[in-house]
């Protein structure tokens, strides 16, 4: 028994060997035939999963400086090949999740929407008329009462001497300016606005899951995974739909209380109504884009402020720079940064660039500069994406950001607790990336 046991422990690294290399003998002969990119060494089953932290961003770009600094193949798990740095005709789809089939009515939205006529028409509609540059300008008002609400906040919690969670504070304040643009029906509504916030957050959280179901699909097919996770997503479906439904019925009811004289009709929900016909898009097709702009817009631009706090935390003397700059820009007894002013602060902006943390793989050489272009096809910075699913949102996220750190330096001087020795800045890994610890910082009145 024993002499067995031993045996079997001397042979199967052995037999894992011989399989390894008669795998990798079919491979290379199914290689010539159909020539794939290169390719990291992986193992039986499941491929290069191995190689994928839990941090897939940063693994990621390690194997693509390593490997391919191109193209690269990789296979995770059963599943399909993801192919790094795509080729945008070929891969303009993204793995269609069942979750994102639920949540999006049949992914009828532009973020998981198969590439095709519904994606176009929509993508289409959102950069025409809500997510251009010049509809993103008209909403300064929107943004300047977002910003005074939460510096009225912060005013309080500095007076009250305490530490704020900044990551809260400003996730609260991107899904208030959200719903602001979405529909002013819901500015004074304070429990729609927590009700859709929770949603989002747990969407996200559904949808940050697709990597595992992706991974393990064989798993979610023999319905291990599958099962629990779709009945979460129709939980939630519904909640989203309930939601929706109500505000669309709001804005086509005659008696509009909000409404003088039919002015004023330029909230995102009022602008898709008034166009989806022309670009032969249905109800659910309406519903869904709301909840790309909700689910896509808020957290991510909060965590790009957050980001920018903790590095200037770290550097003392960028933050020193660029409140120097700001406060230089600002004259006496104003009550709260322009964005015309703003389009002067040319540190903060730089600033801003640079410490955007990429959401997603393409960066080869994580090394940003200031002078760096976002439109330009650069691939060692892409914090939006490239080609033709690039980000919808870029030009709103960045006017949002720019306005809330003017503004947040300019009136406060910003400490770590007492007790904090440092800045933790581990990440977490999701649809966004995201700080692992709450960053808590301490504001003082500065003006
Ligand atoms: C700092 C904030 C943001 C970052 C870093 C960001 C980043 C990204 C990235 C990397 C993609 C995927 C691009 C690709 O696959 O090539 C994306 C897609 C998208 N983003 Fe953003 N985003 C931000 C804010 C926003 C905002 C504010 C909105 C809308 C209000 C938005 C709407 C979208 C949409 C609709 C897509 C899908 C586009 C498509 O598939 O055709 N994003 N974003
Ligand atoms: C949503 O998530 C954010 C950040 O993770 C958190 O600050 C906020 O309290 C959450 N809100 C709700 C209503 O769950
Ligand atoms: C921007 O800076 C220029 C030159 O320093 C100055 O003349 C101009 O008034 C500034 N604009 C605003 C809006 O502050
Ligand atoms: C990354 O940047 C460094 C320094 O800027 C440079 O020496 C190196 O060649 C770059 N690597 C790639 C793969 O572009």
């Amino acid at each position: 028994m024993a002499a067995r046991t031993w045996l079997w422990l001397l042979l199967s690294p052995l037999i894992l060997l011989l399989l390894h290399y008669a795998l990798a003998l079919l491979t290379a002969r199914r290689a010539r035939k159909n020539p794939l990119p290169p390719s990291p060494p992986a193992l039986p089953f499941i491929g290069h999963l191995h190689l994928i932290g839990a941090l897939p961003h940063v693994s990621l770009c390690r194997l693509a400086t390593k490997h391919a600094p191109d193209l690269m193949f990789l296979r995770l798990g059963t599943s399909l090949p993801a192919i790094l740095r795509t080729h945008d005709d070929v891969f303009a789809s993204r793995p269609r999740t069942v979750l994102a089939d639920i949540i999006f009515y049949g992914s009828r939205d532009i973020g998981f929407a198969p590439y095709g006529e519904d994606w176009r028409q929509a993508r289409k509609l959102v950069n025409t008329h809500l997510l251009s540059v010049n509809k993103v300008q008209s909403l300064w008002l929107a943004r300047e009462e977002e910003v005074k609400i939460v510096m009225e906040k912060i005013s309080k919690a500095a007076f009250a001497r305490e530490a704020v969670d900044i990551g809260q504070i400003l996730c609260s304040f991107t899904n208030d300016l959200a719903c602001r643009v979405v529909s002013r029906k819901l500015v004074g509504d304070d429990r729609q606005k927590k009700l859709l916030q929770e949603l989002v957050n747990k969407t996200i959280k559904l949808l940050s899951i697709f990597n595992v179901e992706e991974y393990f699909s064989i798993l979610a097919r023999i319905g291990v995974i599958g099962k629990v996770m779709c009945a979460r997503a129709e939980r939630l479906k519904k909640k989203w739909d309930m939601l929706l439904k109500k505000l669309i019925a709001d804005h086509e009811s005659k008696c509009d209380p909000y409404l003088v004289c039919g002015r004023n009709k330029d909230d995102f929900v009022d602008i898709l109504l008034s166009v989806r016909k022309e670009y032969g898009l249905t109800e659910e097709h309406v519903k869904a884009i709301l909840e790309d702009v909700f689910i896509a817009g808020t957290q991510s631009s909060a965590r790009v402020i957050e980001f920018t706090f903790a590095e200037l935390m770290r550097k003392p003397h960028m933050l020193k720079k660029v409140q120097d700059e700001v406060r230089a820009c600002i004259p006496n007894g104003q009550a709260i940064v322009s964005e015309v002013q703003v389009n002067n602060m040319t540190y903060l902006r730089a600033v801003v660039k640079e410490f955007m943390p990429e959401r997603f793989v393409e960066s080869v050489n994580g090394s940003a500069t200031a002078s760096v272009n976002f439109w330009v096809n650069n691939y060692q910075y892409l914090p939006f994406g490239s080609g033709r699913r690039m980000c919808l949102g870029m030009n709103f996220a960045m006017a949002v950001i720019e306005i809330t750190l003017a503004n947040l330096l300019w009136k406060f001087d910003w400490a770590l607790p007492a007790h904090a020795m440092e800045v933790d800045m581990s990440e977490e890994f999701g649809l966004s990336v995201r700080l692992k610890e709450k960053l808590l910082l301490v504001p003082k009145q500065h003006v």
